[in-house]
C-alpha cells in the first residue's frame, strides 16, 4: 500500500519504518527541514534501538522516502497518518494546532479517496474537528474518512512494540476505511478492536492515565512503607502477582515523566472538565507524582544537609532507559533543585546527554559513570539503565568522596550495598 506519515518523531518514524519493512511504500513528511535533510543523508535524528538499521534497509530498497512536502505525501498515498506533536498548553489541555494545520493541508491536497488516520494522542472529539476541517478546506465532493488509530508503543522498545502490539485500536466511521486499515495491519497478527472514533480517542487517554495511576499508587505505597518500616518492593510484588492487578507499572521511584504520561493525564483531566466531569482521581495521581520529586529531593538534602558547593554525581538523565528522550524527565526538576541550592552537578547518561544540554546547560557532562563519581559527595541514580545495574561498585566506592548512593530507581539490593560499605538510600525500602 502507499502510505504517507506526517510527523517524523518517535511515533512517525517508527510507524513509517515498520510499515516499510512490511513491504509498503512509505513517504515520511515533516516541516522540520533539518530533520528531513538528516534523514535524506541516511542519519536518524532520534535514538531508538534498531531504528537506524530498519530505516537503512528500507531506504536502500526504495521503500521509504523523506520530504517536507505534505502535498507530495498526500497525493501519492491511499492512507495518510497524522503523527505530529500534541504538546501540553500551560493550562494542561492539549495543543492541537499542529494537527489542525496538517488536517487543513491534507484537505487542500486530496486527489481521490483517502483514509486520514490520526495517530497523535488527542482529546476525544478531535476526530470530529479534523473531519470538519477537511470538509471545509477540500474541494467539494472529495472523498475521505477520518480514523482514530492511537499509538501505544513505548520508547526504548518501540520497534518491538510496533511489530508486536497488544492490540490495534481502529476508531472508524466506515467499513471502507476499517477494511483498508485491517488490511494494512494484517501482517502484524494482533487483536484488532474496531470502535467509533470517540471511543478510540478515549481508549488512549484512559490507558495512559491508568498506567500513571498505577505508578502513583506504588509511590503512595512507598511513602507508607517508609513510615511503617516495610519494603515497598515486597508489597508491590505481593500485590502485583494477583493477575487482576498485574506487576507492571507498579514500581516506586521518582515518579513518572516523559513525553506522554504527564501530558496525557493533564489533557484527560482537562477534557473531562470540559465535558462536565471532575476527574478528581486523576488530579490526585498528578499531585502524588509532583510530590514524589520533592520527597526524593528531601532524601538528598537530608543525607547531604547543606548542598552549597557540594558535588553531586547524577547517573541517568533520560526519563527512562533505552531512549534519548528528555521531555518531562524527572532528572531536569531534580537537577534544577540541586543547582538552586548551590550544588555542583556532574552527570552521565548513555544516550541523552546531547538532548539534556539544551535543558541543563550549566552542569558538567561526563564520559562514563566513574568520571561522574570522581570526588563527588554522593551518587544519585535517576534512570535505571542496565549499565548502572552492572557497575563495578568497588571501583565506584573508591572514586566517591563519600560512599553515599541515593537511588531513585531501587536498582541495588540494600543489604548488598550495606555490606559493601555504602550509605544507601532508596525509595520505600
Ligand atoms: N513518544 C511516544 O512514546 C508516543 C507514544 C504514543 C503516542 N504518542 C503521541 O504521538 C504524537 C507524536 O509523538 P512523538 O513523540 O513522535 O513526537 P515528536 O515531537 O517526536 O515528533 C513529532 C514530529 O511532528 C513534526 N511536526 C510538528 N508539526 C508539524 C507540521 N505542522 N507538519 C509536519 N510535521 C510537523 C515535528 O517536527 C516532529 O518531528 C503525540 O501526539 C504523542 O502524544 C507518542
Amino acid at each position: 500500500m502507499n502510505v504517507c506519515i506526517i510527523g517524523t518523531g518517535y511515533v512517525g518514524l517508527v510507524t513509517g519504518a515498520t510499515l516499510a519493512e512490511l513491504g509498503n511504500r512509505v513517504i515520511c513528511v515533516d516541516n522540520n527541514q533539518e530533520k528531513i535533510a538528516l534523514l535524506n543523508r541516511g542519519e536518524v535524528p532520534i535514538y531508538e534501538p534498531g531504528l537506524n538499521e530498519l530505516i537503512a534497509t528500507s531506504r536502500q530498497a526504495g521503500r521509504i522516502t523523506f520530504t517536507t512536502s505534505i502535498a507530495e505525501g498526500v497525493k501519492s498515498s491511499e492512507v495518510v497518518f497524522i503523527a505530529v506533536s500534541t504538546p501540553p498548553k500551560p493550562d494542561g489541555s492539549a495543543d492541537l494546532s499542529a494537527v489542525a494545520a496538517v488536517a487543513r493541508e491534507v484537505a487542500e491536497n486530496l486527489n481521490g479517496y483517502k483514509v486520514v488516520v490520526d495517530k497523535s494522542t488527542v482529546p476525544v472529539k478531535t476526530g470530529e474537528k479534523v473531519t470538519e476541517t477537511i470538509e471545509r478546506y477540500s474541494r467539494e465532493g472529495s472523498e475521505f474518512d477520518v480514523v482514530s488509530n492511537p499509538e501505544f508503543l513505548r520508547e526504548g522498545s518501540a520497534i518491538y512494540d510496533t511489530f508486536h502490539p497488544d492490540r490495534i485500536v481502529i476508531g472508524c466511521p466506515s467499513r471502507r476505511a476499517s477494511d483498508i486499515l485491517v488490511e494494512l495491519y494484517k501482517p502484524l497478527d494482533a487483536p484488532v478492536i474496531i470502535t467509533d472514533i470517540n471511543s478510540a480517542e478515549i481508549i488512549k487517554h484512559a490507558a495512559n492515565s491508568f498506567l500513571a495511576t498505577k505508578i502513583s499508587f506504588a509511590n503512595a505505597l512507598a511513602r507508607i512503607c517508609e513510615a511503617a518500616g516495610a519494603n515497598v518492593e515486597e508489597v508491590t510484588r505481593g500485590v502485583g502477582l494477583d493477575n487482576r492487578v498485574g506487576a507492571k507499572f507498579l514500581n516506586a521511584g521518582v515518579g513518572y515523566g516523559g513525553s506522554c504520561f504527564p501530558k496525557d493525564v493533564s489533557a484527560f483531566v482537562s477534557i473531562s472538565d470540559e465535558l462536565g466531569y471532575d476527574f478528581r482521581l486523576l488530579k490526585e495521581v498528578e499531585r502524588i507524582n509532583e510530590e514524589q520529586i520533592d520527597f526524593f529531593f528531601r532524601k538528598i538534602k537530608d543525607t547531604l544537609w547543606i548542598l552549597e558547593e557540594k558535588t553531586v554525581a547524577i547517573l541517568g538523565l533520560a526519563f527512562k532507559p533505552n531512549t534519548d528522550d528528555m521531555r518531562s524527565a524527572p532528572s531536569v526538576k531534580i537537577i534544577r533543585k540541586l543547582l538552586a541550592e548551590g550544588a555542583k552537578v556532574r552527570a552521565y547518561d548513555p544516550k541523552a546527554m546531547e538532548k539534556a544540554r539544551e535543558e541543563l546547560p550549566d552542569i558538567e557532562y561526563c564520559r562514563d559513570p566513574y568520571q561522574a563519581a570522581e570526588g563527588a559527595e554522593a551518587l544519585v541514580i535517576l534512570t535505571e539503565w542496565n549499565e548502572f545495574k552492572e557497575m563495578d561498585l568497588g571501583r565506584m566506592k573508591k572514586l566517591l568522596h563519600q560512599p553515599i548512593v541515593i537511588d531513585g530507581r531501587n536498582i541495588y539490593d540494600p543489604e548488598r550495598m550495606a555490606a559493601l560499605g555504602f550509605t544507601y538510600c532508596s525509595v520505600g525500602r
